[in-house]
C-alpha cells in the first residue's frame, strides 16, 4: 500500500506507519457512523466483489461499507462471471478496471488474486485465499488497538489450533508491526513454511512456535483461534485434523494457563464444540462480536485509503 501500491493483497504490503493510518482511520470512521455524520468519498463508484467461496462477514461488511461512503457494492458469485467458464483472469481484470473503480476477490488461489491485481488498473484487495487473510488481521489488530487504548506497544498474541491463512496472515502481521507472536499448532499442522521461516527469520526472535498449547498461552494477552477445516479443504481430512487438533481446542480448562485478562479472539464462523466452546465463545473473556462489528470499519478504512491513492495518482 506503499508509495504506488495500489493494491492490499498481504500485510506485507503495507508498513507499520500504513497499519498504524488504517487503524486511526477506521477510528475515525467508527465514532463517524455512531454520530451519524454521513461520510461519502466514493460517491459515485463501484466496487466488484468477487466471491469463489462463501462469505457472511467480509461480503456484507464491504457491501455496506461501500454504500455507506455513498459507493455502490457490485456481488459476483463464482458462476456469475465468464471467469467460471474459462477467461483468463487478466481479460476479468483488464475489463473489470474499465468499469469498477474497486475490485475485492475472495479466491482460493493467492496467485490468481495477485495476478488480477497485476493486470488491473484499479485497487484490488484481498478478501481471503488460501494462503492468507489479511483484512480479517488488519481489522483484529484495530480490535486490539482498541482494547487496549489504542496502542500495539508490547502485543502478545498466541494463535493456537489449525495453521492456516489465518496463521499465516498473523505471522506477516507480527513482522510488519513488530509485536511477539506465538503460534501453538500441532506439528504436522504448521502453517506455511515458507511463511513462517521468512517471519521467524525477520521478526528477531520474536516469533515463537510451541506446540505445547498450555505453554503457548501462558504469556499473551490475546488468546486468538480459527476453524479447524478451513473452506476447501478436503473433507477426508476432517477426521485425523479433529483428533490431532483436540488438545488446541480453546475451553476453560486450557485458558487457566493464560493470564487471567487474557482475552479471546476468532475470525468466525466458529465450529462451536471444536476448536472453541460455547463456554467460552459466550464468556466474559471473548471479544469476537466487537471484533466482527469492527471488520465494518477497517473494511472501511482500507477502501477509503486506496481510493485516495488512487485519486491523488491519476489513475481513478
Ligand atoms: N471472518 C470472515 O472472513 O468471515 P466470512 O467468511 O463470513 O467472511
Ligand atoms: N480459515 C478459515 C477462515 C474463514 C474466515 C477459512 O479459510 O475457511
Amino acid at each position: 500500500m506503499d508509495k504506488g501500491k495500489k493494491d492490499f493483497l498481504r500485510l506485507s504490503d503495507i508498513s507499520r506507519d500504513e497499519g498504524l493510518k488504517i487503524i486511526e482511520r477506521a477510528k475515525d470512521l467508527k465514532v463517524r457512523l455512531k454520530n451519524e455524520v454521513t461520510y461519502q468519498p466514493m460517491k459515485g463508484k463501484t466496487l466488484a466483489m468477487i466471491f469463489e467461496k462463501p462469505s457472511t462477514r467480509t461480503r456484507i461488511s464491504f457491501e455496506t461499507g461501500i454504500y455507506q461512503m455513498g459507493g455502490q457494492p457490485i456481488y459476483l458469485g463464482s458462476g456469475d462471471i465468464q471467469l467460471s467458464r474459462g477467461e483468463s483472469v487478466a481479460d476479468t481484470a483488464r475489463v473489470l478496471s474499465r468499469y469498477v473503480n474497486m475490485v475485492m476477490i475472495r479466491a482460493f488461489s493467492q496467485d490468481m488474486v495477485e495476478e488480477f491485481a497485476r493486470e488491473s488498473t484499479v485497487p484490488v484487495i484481498n478478501g481471503l485465499t488460501d494462503l492468507t487473510h489479511p483484512c480479517q488481521v488488519m481489522s483484529d489488530l484495530f480490535t486490539i488497538a482498541e482494547l487496549r487504548g489504542w496502542h500495539l506497544d508490547d502485543l502478545a498474541v498466541t494463535y493456537v489450533g489449525d495453521g492456516n491463512n489465518l496463521t499465516n496472515s498473523w505471522i506477516t502481521a507480527a513482522v510488519t508491526f513488530g509485536f511477539e507472536l506465538t503460534i501453538s499448532c500441532p506439528e504436522e499442522l504448521m502453517p506455511d513454511s515458507e511463511i513462517l521461516s521468512l517471519g521467524m527469520e525477520k521478526a528477531d526472535g520474536k516469533i515463537k512456535v510451541e506446540e505445547d498449547p498450555k505453554v503457548g498461552v501462558a504469556n499473551s494477552e490475546v488468546v486468538y483461534t480459527d476453524t479447524w477445516m478451513s473452506m476447501g479443504e478436503a473433507p477426508d481430512l476432517k477426521e485425523w485434523k479433529l483428533d490431532l487438533l483436540k488438545p488446541y481446542q480453546i475451553n476453560e480448562e486450557l485458558l487457566k494457563s493464560a493470564p487471567k485478562d487474557a482475552v479471546v479472539m476468532h475470525c468466525l464462523p466458529a465450529h462451536r464444540g471444536e476448536e472453541i466452546t460455547d463456554e467460552v465463545m459466550d464468556g466474559k473473556r471473548s471479544i469476537v462480536y466487537v471484533q466482527a462489528e469492527n471488520r465494518l470499519h477497517v473494511q472501511k478504512a482500507i477502501m477509503d485509503i486506496l481510493n485516495q491513492r488512487q485519486e491523488t495518482s491519476g489513475d481513478s
